[in-house]
C-alpha cells in the first residue's frame, strides 16, 4: 500500500525487544508528542500521549480511525486514574479486584482532568484501563502520563496480538513497536460503563460480565445489540474484520474455504483450541484469522464457539467479522 511520497515522517517501523533502553526511547518518542505502539496482555495498543490532542489527532490520523471514537486512557497506577476520572465506590471494588487487568472503567470525567477531549470524542466521560503487562506499566511510568491507546491496527481490522502483526499494518504510519510477545489474553478489555444505572456493559471482553456482577452484587445491562448509535465503536456491526467474508457456526468448509477449527476438528486448516479450551481460544484468536485471511481462499468459515466464558467475546468479534461491511 502506498500512503503518499514523502507524507511521512517514518519510513520503516522499528521493532525493538522491550527492554529497559528500548522502553527508555520509546517513553522520550512519547514525550516529544510521537507515537509507540506497546505489548498488553489483551492486545498491542498504539500509544500517544492521553493528555495532547496532537499526540491524539495523530493516532487517529495512523489508525484512520473517525475521530467520534473515544480512546481508552492508560494508567500504571489507581493514584493516576484517580486524577482524570472520578472513583467511586464501584469503580473502587472492581479496580482493587481486576487492576491491573483486562477491565476498562468509563468514568465521569474531572473536572480538571488533564485527558485530551478529542481523546473522550468530547464526551464528559473518560475510559480508563490499567493494562496487565510489565512493558505497558513501565512504559506508562516512563512516559510519566497516561497514555492513550487504542489496538494498534487500522480502523474495523482485526486487532494485533504479535509485534509483527502491528509492523505489518503501521509500517510507514509509526516509528517503533515494543517487542513483547504474543498477548496472553488475545481479546481486547471488557468495556464497563459505571456514569449510569445499571451499569452497562458496553464490550464484552478480557474480564466476563459474571466476575463482575458478583463483585458489584447486582446484574449489568447488556448494551451489545442496542439498534441506536453505538457508543463504542466495538459496537459497529463489521469491526475486527478480515478481508475475506467469514461464515459462523460451521461444521464443515464449503469448497474454497479455509475451516478455522475448535475442539475435535481433522478437517480444519487452523485449530483455536484442539482440547476446546476458551482461554486458549481467545488467545489464538486474532492471529489465527490473520492467517487464514489470504486470496488463496474464498472465505474463513469458523465452526460453533461455546457461548460462556471468554467464548462471549470471542463470539462478539467473530459476529462482527462477520457482519455486512459498512462502506469505508
Ligand atoms: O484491550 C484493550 O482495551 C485494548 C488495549 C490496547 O488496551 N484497547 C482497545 O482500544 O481495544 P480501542 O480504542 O480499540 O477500544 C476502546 C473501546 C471502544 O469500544 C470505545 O468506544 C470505548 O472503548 N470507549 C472509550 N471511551 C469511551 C467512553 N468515554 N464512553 C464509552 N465508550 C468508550
Ligand atoms: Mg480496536
Amino acid at each position: 500500500m502506498n500512503y503518499g511520497s514523502g507524507m511521512s515522517q517514518h519510513s520503516r517501523i522499528e521493532i525493538l525487544s522491550a527492554s529497559p533502553a528500548a522502553i527508555a526511547r520509546a517513553a522520550r518518542e512519547l514525550a516529544e508528542g510521537g507515537l509507540v505502539a506497546f505489548p498488553t496482555e489483551t492486545v498491542y495498543g498504539l500509544g500517544g500521549d492521553a493528555t495532547s490532542d496532537l499526540a491524539v489527532a495523530a493516532i487517529f490520523k495512523a489508525k484512520g480511525r473517525p475521530s467520534f471514537n473515544p480512546l481508552i486512557a492508560h494508567v500504571s497506577s489507581l493514584d493516576q486514574a484517580a486524577a482524570l476520572v472520578e472513583i467511586g465506590a464501584d469503580a473502587h471494588r472492581l479496580a482493587e479486584r481486576f487492576w491491573p487487568g483486562p477491565l476498562t472503567l468509563v468514568l465521569k470525567r474531572r473536572a480538571a482532568s488533564p485527558v485530551s477531549l478529542l481523546a473522550s470524542a468530547g464526551l464528559d466521560s473518560v475510559a480508563v484501563r490499567m493494562p496487565d503487562h510489565p512493558t505497558a506499566l513501565a512504559l506508562i511510568k516512563a512516559a510519566g502520563r497516561p497514555l492513550a491507546a487504542p489496538s494498534a491496527n487500522l480502523s474495523g481490522r482485526v486487532s494485533p496480538t504479535r509485534a509483527d502483526h502491528v509492523a505489518q499494518c503501521l509500517d510507514g504510519r509509526i516509528a517503533m513497536v515494543l517487542d513483547g510477545g504474543p498477548c496472553r489474553v488475545g481479546v481486547e478489555s471488557t468495556v464497563l460503563d459505571l456514569t449510569e444505572e445499571p451499569p452497562t456493559l458496553l464490550r464484552p471482553g478480557g474480564v466476563t460480565a459474571e466476575e463482575l456482577e458478583a463483585v458489584l452484587g447486582r446484574p449489568l445491562r447488556r448494551a451489545l445489540e442496542t439498534p441506536d448509535a453505538p457508543r463504542s465503536p466495538g459496537q459497529l456491526a463489521s469491526h475486527y474484520a478480515p478481508s475475506l467474508p467469514v461464515r459462523l457456526d460451521a461444521l464443515a468448509a464449503e469448497p474454497g474455504e479455509a475451516l478455522l477449527g475448535f475442539g475435535i476438528a481433522p478437517e480444519c486448516v487452523l485449530n483455536l483450541s484442539p482440547k476446546g479450551d476458551l482461554d486458549e481460544a481467545a488467545a489464538h484468536l486474532f492471529a489465527m484469522l490473520r492467517a487464514l485471511d489470504r486470496p488463496d481462499y474464498l472465505g474463513i468459515a469458523v465452526m460453533p464457539i461455546p457461548e460462556r466464558g471468554l467464548g462471549l467475546a470471542i463470539n462478539d468479534r467473530l459476529k462482527r467479522a462477520a457482519a455486512p461491511r459498512s462502506p469505508s
